[in-house]
């Protein structure tokens, strides 16, 4: 443009000198190319008058051509009087300046300015005419999104937003674009409507393009802007607008039924948070909720909650939008552990009896049993078919569902043996045979008051050994001057037993062998087995003394039976004894 603008200038000025004569058709031409001056709106139009200054000149006029209209003169000047004068026109008025060397400026440049403005100079007899074509640009304001949609919608045409922009010269062009790609008209998708307004007083444009559009999922997070597109002096230029996202709706397509909870299963007395979520966006405010044993779905927000849950709950859960439409279900199941120990509780029973004791489980799957006596894991399971004193004692029952956290149960029997006092007496010498001990072992439940009497009267200085397992030793140790019988009293609240014992004077020695009555203490023990190695021992002599006597018996006999033949004389049968005698001894 302005290299053809140059060579425009260098053709005229060589045509005005000699061209005119020589090549005309040339010249002609020229005259008709046209100088283009490009002004900023509001900035000063400077118009060259792009013609030679002829010597002869006599004056120079600035007239512009308007469309159907007879052209008007706006300024002149006189090469010889130096003198300048603005016509009359109410357009240009205190607007204009010619100078010296004919270049017109127009301040303030308008929309209205542009036209043909022609420079002319004339001399005597010639009258030379340049024009000059005046453009002029103003850049529009940057566009903006107004009108725009809360959310867009799936499957249907909403209208997205305008794009404007105001006060543009000339005008210019407004683009949508979706992720930096141009949006393209697409039938009953995109939308697209401009509309141009021209400002009556100032001739700028204001446009207007609004976008409608049909959103897809995809559209979430998609950046939509608007561009203008115009011209400035020089080369086409594009303002953007700021880049807006927008809510997508669409529809439920899916629902989810899931349980919250932070355990993986649910016994007895949980509470149970059921929560429903349909996929689309917004998501569903409310779901019908079908929970077994209700008749009627249950409307409700996203989250359902069962307090307090039983093993009937245990069942298929449901839900669904509420026009009863897309469901989804779970299975709950509801642990739970019964325990039924019988008996339970405090037990009393009498020494001796029986007792079956149960202990059962319910449960919603295989349980674990065990038992713990005083706080003592059992090997088996407790069964009495006669109840001794150390059968007595806490007894529990406990049972765990290994894959419910926290299901556990227990019961527990207390067991309590009960039994009259029962009393054994034992005495024994010291070895230096300085005092006796006497001892009163005592059996029963509750445990027995001990009371020692002696012919001598009452005995308070008594030894005890602990009392377990129903039973324990009073002792005590005495050297009576003479004979005494002693007396152990053991009492309970079920009875009161007495029983004696004679003991002889210190200084009779005394077989400490316990009195018949007396067992299953360990010393009887021991003195049992001694006995029987007595008798062991005893039975050995026996046999030993057997057979001596015996052998002295035969050879008795042998004699006898020699002094037996002499008397008979029978010496052939005589004979035949001897032989066998002889074997026999042998
Ligand atoms: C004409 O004069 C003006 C100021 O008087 C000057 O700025 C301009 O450069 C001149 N133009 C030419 C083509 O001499
Ligand atoms: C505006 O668009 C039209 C048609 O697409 C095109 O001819 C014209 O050059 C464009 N104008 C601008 C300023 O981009
Ligand atoms: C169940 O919820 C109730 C209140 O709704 C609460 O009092 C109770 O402690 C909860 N039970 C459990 C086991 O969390
Ligand atoms: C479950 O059993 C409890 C009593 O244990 C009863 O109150 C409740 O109504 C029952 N619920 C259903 C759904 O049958
Ligand atoms: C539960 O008990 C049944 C029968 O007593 C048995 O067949 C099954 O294997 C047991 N299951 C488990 C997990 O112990
Ligand atoms: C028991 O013995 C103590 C001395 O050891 C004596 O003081 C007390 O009187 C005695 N009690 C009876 C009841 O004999
Ligand atoms: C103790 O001796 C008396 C006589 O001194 C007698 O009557 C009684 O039966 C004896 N008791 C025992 C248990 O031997
Ligand atoms: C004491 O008892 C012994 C037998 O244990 C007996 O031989 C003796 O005669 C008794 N003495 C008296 C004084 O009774």
């Amino acid at each position: 443009m302005i290299s053809w603008e140059k060579i425009l200038i260098i053709i005229a000025v060589n045509c005005d000198k000699d061209m005119l004569v020589t090549k005309p058709k040339l010249c002609l031409l020229i005259r008709l190319g046209v100088y283009t001056v490009n002004t900023v709106y509001g900035d000063t139009i400077i118009l060259p008058c792009h013609l030679e200054v002829p010597n002869d000149l006599r004056f120079g006029k600035w007239k512009y051509e308007a469309a159907n209209k007879p052209s008007e003169f706006i300024a002149f000047r006189s090469a010889t009087r130096k003198h300048v004068q603005y016509d009359d026109v109410p357009e240009y008025k205190d607007r204009l300046s010619l100078s010296e060397n004919y270049t017109l400026s127009i301040n303030n440049a308008r929309i209205g300015d542009e036209k043909r403005f022609v420079c002319m100079l004339v001399t005597e007899d010639n009258v030379f005419e340049q024009p000059t074509i005046v453009k002029v640009f103003k850049q529009p304001s940057q566009p903006q999104i107004i009108s725009r949609a809360d959310f867009l919608e799936t499957e249907q045409l909403k209208m997205l937003g305008e794009c404007i922009t105001k006060d543009g010269y000339p005008e210019g062009n407004l683009t949508w674009f979706k992720n930096g790609a141009v949006l393209q008209p697409v039938e009953g998708a995109v939308v697209i409507n401009e509309q141009t307004n021209v400002d009556k007083a100032t001739g700028l444009y204001t446009i207007i393009a609004s976008l409608e559009y049909k959103a897809t999922k995809d559209d979430t997070n998609a950046e939509f802007t608007c561009t203008v597109t115009y011209s400035a002096p020089t080369r086409q230029e594009t303002l953007r607008s700021e880049s807006l996202v927008f809510d997508i709706h669409y529809p439920t397509e899916k629902v989810r039924i899931e349980v919250l909870s932070k355990r993986n299963t649910i016994k007895e007395g949980d509470n149970i948070t059921l929560e429903c979520s349909g996929n689309g966006n917004p998501p569903p405010q409310e779901y019908l909720f079908y929970i077994p044993g209700e008749p009627e779905p249950i409307r409700s927000s996203s989250l359902y909650v069962l307090t307090d849950v039983r093993r009937n709950a245990t069942g298929e859960y449901k839900c669904s939008l509420t026009d009863g439409n897309l469901m989804d279900s779970t299975r709950i199941t509801v642990h739970y552990l019964d325990l039924l120990l019988t008996p339970s509780g405090e037990v009393i029973k009498q020494i001796g009896e029986a007792l079956p004791v149960s202990c059962t489980i319910s449960s919603s799957r295989n349980a674990t049993v065990f038992w713990l006596k005083d706080n003592t894991r059992m090997r088996a399971s407790p069964s009495f078919s006669s109840l001794q004193y150390q059968d007595a004692g806490n007894y529990i029952c406990e049972t765990t569902l290994q894959e419910v956290e926290g299901l556990k149960k227990r019961q527990i029997l207390t067991l309590i043996v009960e039994g009259k006092p029962q009393i054994k007496m034992s005495k024994k010498t010291s070895p230096d045979g300085l005092y006796k001990t006497i001892a009163c072992i005592v059996e029963g439940f509750p445990k027995p008051a001990v009371q020692w009497i002696s012919t001598g009267g009452v005995i308070n200085k008594t030894e005890e050994t602990k009392y377990a397992n129903g039973r324990f030793t009073s002792k005590i140790k005495i050297a009576p001057e003479e004979n005494v019988t002693l007396t152990c009293i053991a009492e309970n609240p079920l009875e009161r037993t007495v029983t004696s014992l004679n003991v002889s004077a210190i200084s009779i020695p005394e077989s400490d062998e316990p009195e018949e009555k007396t067992d299953g203490n360990r010393e009887n023990a021991n003195d049992q087995a001694k006995l029987i190695v007595g008798i062991v021992v005893g039975l050995l002599l026996a046999a030993l003394i057997a057979g001596v006597a015996y052998w002295l018996y035969m050879k008795k006999s042998k004699s006898a039976s020699k002094h037996v033949d002499k008397d008979l004389g029978n010496i052939e049968e005589n004979k035949k004894l001897e032989e066998n005698n002889h074997k026999s001894e042998a």
